[in-house]
């Protein structure tokens, strides 16, 4: 009994610190994400297609669904999301998945190892593993692409976001404890920076869980309805009781 008890806590204790990181003892940052600003979503949507999607599909949705749900029209996902060419040579389809044109045999000799696909990966990493990830990349000569991670150590892919960010040095403080530090700023401040990784984040945590801004919009529904029962019953209740007391 007690071997069970205890193989009960140790599962819960798995479960309550998240998904394991893939290496390095750096905490995560909140990513405080709010995949119900709609704002948010777009700018991260196009910083994705921007900058990611060049190696990374997320075949699992297709471009006309992901517009409609953070608010873009057919036309502007056509125009600003689709890179990816049929056997003709045209433009896919709006209503296609959101594959990519690199093959996964090149990608493999590029990086070591192809890049995954991301649909998933908030639900897989958690958001707050992904925020810390696209912070956490900083110079390291001795890695083929010059990058490595403090939570994904030796990553494959390279400091996709450098020109934004800039670039960050792994050091060691006084105590010995190890920080990074910007030591050559890129196009963005270190907020904007911010900014831009939490959009990142909000646009893959939406597409990760596509119904999970349709049951929060479902839910403010339930909420107004929930409130204005409640007053029509309190109403209701005061008229059925006026004559008796
Ligand atoms: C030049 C190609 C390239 C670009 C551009 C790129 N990545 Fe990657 N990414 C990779 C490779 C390769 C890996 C696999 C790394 C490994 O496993 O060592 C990877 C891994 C990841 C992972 C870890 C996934 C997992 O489950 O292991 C995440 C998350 C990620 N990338 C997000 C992004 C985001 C967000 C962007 C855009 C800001 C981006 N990537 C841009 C090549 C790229």
């Amino acid at each position: 009994m007690k071997k069970l008890i205890a193989a009960t806590f140790v599962g819960l204790a798995a479960l309550f610190m998240g998904p394991a990181g893939t290496a390095g003892a750096s905490e995560l940052m909140s990513a405080n994400v709010d995949i119900s600003n709609q704002n948010a979503l777009q700018r991260g949507a196009r910083l994705f297609a921007d900058n990611c999607m060049g190696c990374h599909s997320t075949k699992y949705e297709r471009y006309n669904r992901v517009g409609k749900g953070i608010g873009l029209t057919e036309e502007h996902m056509e125009e600003h999301f689709i890179f990816v060419t049929d056997e003709e040579g045209e433009p896919v389809n709006v209503g296609s998945l959101m594959e990519i044109a690199m093959e996964e045999d090149y990608a493999e000799e590029a990086f070591g190892v192809a890049p995954p696909d991301l649909t998933l990966t908030a639900r897989i990493h958690g958001e707050d593993w992904l925020y810390t990830f696209l912070k956490s990349f900083y110079r390291d000569e001795s890695r083929p692409l010059g990058a490595n991670n403090t939570v994904f150590s030796n990553v494959g892919m390279p400091h996709a976001l450098w020109h934004k960010q800039g670039w960050q040095e792994l050091v060691e403080d006084d105590d010995g404890n190890e920080r990074l530090e910007l030591v050559e700023g890129g196009s963005m401040s270190p907020s904007e920076y911010d900014r831009a990784v939490r959009d990142i984040v909000t646009y893959l945590s939406y597409l990760g869980e596509p119904v999970k801004l349709e049951r929060q919009r479902i839910g403010v529904f339930v909420m107004i309805f929930l409130a204005f029962f409640t007053l029509l019953a309190y109403f209701l209740k005061k008229e059925y009781w006026k004559d008796v007391h």
